[in-house]
């Protein structure tokens, strides 16, 4: 049994932006099938503090970057939760990376160093007795975790998960002194980068083990156009890279309990809840596939490839019902054109409860990513039978297995799958996903599939637990 501390910033159901929340929030519960302990430590955001149930505190620090602040230990939502309760990091209006109006927050260096320090403590000294065997970091804001490790002189083995490379934590590198960094490890071997102190970087090189969330996402790293300034440090590092795709939490998402929808075991069931998210999108009958998309609106999720390929959709009798939020320009432009077409209706917003009626209630499921490390929805739309059309890259390419004629006369086929990723072909495969929506027999038998495909976490936490094993002798 390996006790394992994960550092992270955030973790469903408590707070959540995006699929890391979800990652954090599921892996303690797949871990203890495999025998092993993991804690989730966490900033104290004002907006979790009051969900956190009775806490206990087991460490008190005089000067955490800044002001005073607690460790705090609970369990909340059946996971073991250590919270770092520093109100002049945390305790304030607006997301947990930026103000309401999206401005990063000026002292996230800062903010997130805090958390990685108190990792390290942790990691030295234990939390209220408990002590980990291993410490687990996820993305950027767990970056500087082997570097307080180093400087405590403290060998817990540190693993790191990348889910997103596109955020490195940058800041100048006269802030060494405001993060307690050792300015003789500031250089291209450890956290610099081009000058800036990198958190993302610090976690590459002190890791014992690096993992992501796909092995095609793992590949691809390795590459100049996906590793985006991290890949030569990666392929120096390749022997302790590997890539182990994400599950679901099968027992939020599961069709057959799903306290959002109208329950079903088999795709026949989907009609009841296809009707509701129409009437609930405005979106009258159709011949069509009613399709949907859930998803931060970033440059990432190439929602820009979508707009110019709708006419492929909607020209075809489909459909579409968006819920997302982002960037205000792609806000703007999906609106724009919902105005325009009968068809198509845009929620800007979020929303978990209808994020699950869409799963239920489409016919298909679009990620049109321009790159994804794993992607969540995809493996939402498998297990309700909605089949995902997305891009061949990443996690996505991994999850769905494409309907070439190869894949259809298998009868394995479970989705949808283009390249380049371009507009162009996304609406070639836009037009290949109606023609197959026309084709009820083989619609249904893609939806079985889907339906059978497996999307839990249980070979992947193996994986994890073999990881954290191997550190441990
Ligand atoms: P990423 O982490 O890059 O945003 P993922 O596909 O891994 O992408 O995870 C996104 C998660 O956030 C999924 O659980 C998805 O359902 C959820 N999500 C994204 N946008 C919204 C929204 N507007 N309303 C409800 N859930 C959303
Ligand atoms: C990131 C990625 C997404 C992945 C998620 C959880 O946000 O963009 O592809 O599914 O992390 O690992």
């Amino acid at each position: 049994m390996t006790q394992i501390l994960s550092v992270v910033s955030e973790c469903a159901p408590l707070i959540k932006t995006g699929g890391l929340a979800d990652v954090a929030g599921a892996l303690p519960g797949a871990l203890a099938e495999h025998g092993d302990h993991m804690s989730v430590l966490l900033p104290g955001y004002r907006a979790i503090m009051g969900k956190l149930g009775k806490t206990k505190v087991v460490d008190t620090f005089r000067d955490l970057f800044g002001g005073k602040a607690r460790l705090l230990a609970c369990n909340a939502y059946g996971l073991d939760l250590l919270i770092v309760d520093a109100p002049h990091l945390y305790d304030r209006d607006g997301g947990i990376y930026g103000d309401a109006a999206g401005q990063d927050w000026h002292d996230n260096p800062e903010r997130f160093a805090a958390l990685c320090y108190v990792a390290a403590l942790i990691a030295k000294d234990g939390a209220g007795g408990w002590i980990p065997d291993v410490v687990h970091g996820h993305d950027w804001q767990a970056g500087l975790t082997p570097e307080y490790l180093a400087a405590q002189g403290v060998k817990t083995p540190f693993v790191f998960t990348i889910h997103n490379i596109a955020f490195h934590g940058n800041t100048g590198g006269e802030r060494l002194g405001s993060l307690r960094l050792d300015p003789a490890r500031f250089n291209a071997d450890q956290f610099e980068f081009w000058g800036h102190i990198s958190a993302l970087k610090a976690g590459l090189a002190g890791a014992d083990r690096i993992t992501t969330v796909s092995q095609t996402y793992a590949r691809e790293l390795l590459t100049p156009e996906f590793g985006i300034g991290m890949d030569g440090i990666l392929r120096a590092r390749q022997s302790d890279l590997s890539g182990i795709v994400n599950g679901i939490d099968e027992a939020v998402w599961n069709p057959a309990t799903d306290p959002n929808i109208t329950t079903y075991k088999a795709p026949s069931g989907k009609a009841a809840n296809k009707r509701a998210l129409q009437k609930t999108f405005g979106l009258g009958k159709s011949d069509g596939p009613l399709c949907v998309l859930i998803s931060r609106l970033t440059e990432q999720k190439g929602i820009d490839l979508l707009i110019q390929a709708l006419p492929a959709l909607l020209g075809n009798g489909g459909q579409l019902a968006l819920l997302g939020s982002g960037a205000p320009d792609l806000e703007v432009a999906l609106l724009e054109a919902a105005a325009n077409h009968p068809n198509m209706a845009v929620k800007i917003g979020y929303d978990e409860p209808l994020s699950h009626q869409m799963i239920a209630g489409g016919d298909a499921i679009l990620v049109p990513s321009r790159f994804e490390p794993c992607g969540l929805t995809q493996l939402y739309g498998l297990r309700y039978g909605t089949l995902p059309l997305v891009s061949l890259t990443g996690g996505l390419a991994d999850t769905v297995i494409n309907a070439s004629p190869a894949a259809l006369s298998a009868g394995v086929a479970t989705g949808v799958q283009f390249h380049p990723i371009t507009a162009q072909a996304l609406s070639d495969a836009l037009t290949t996903l109606c023609a197959l929506y026309a084709q009820p027999d083989t619609w249904k038998k893609m939806q079985r599939n889907a339906m059978k495909h497996a999307v839990g976490w249980d070979t992947s936490a193996a994986k994890y637990h073999a990881i954290y094993a191997e550190l441990t002798p």
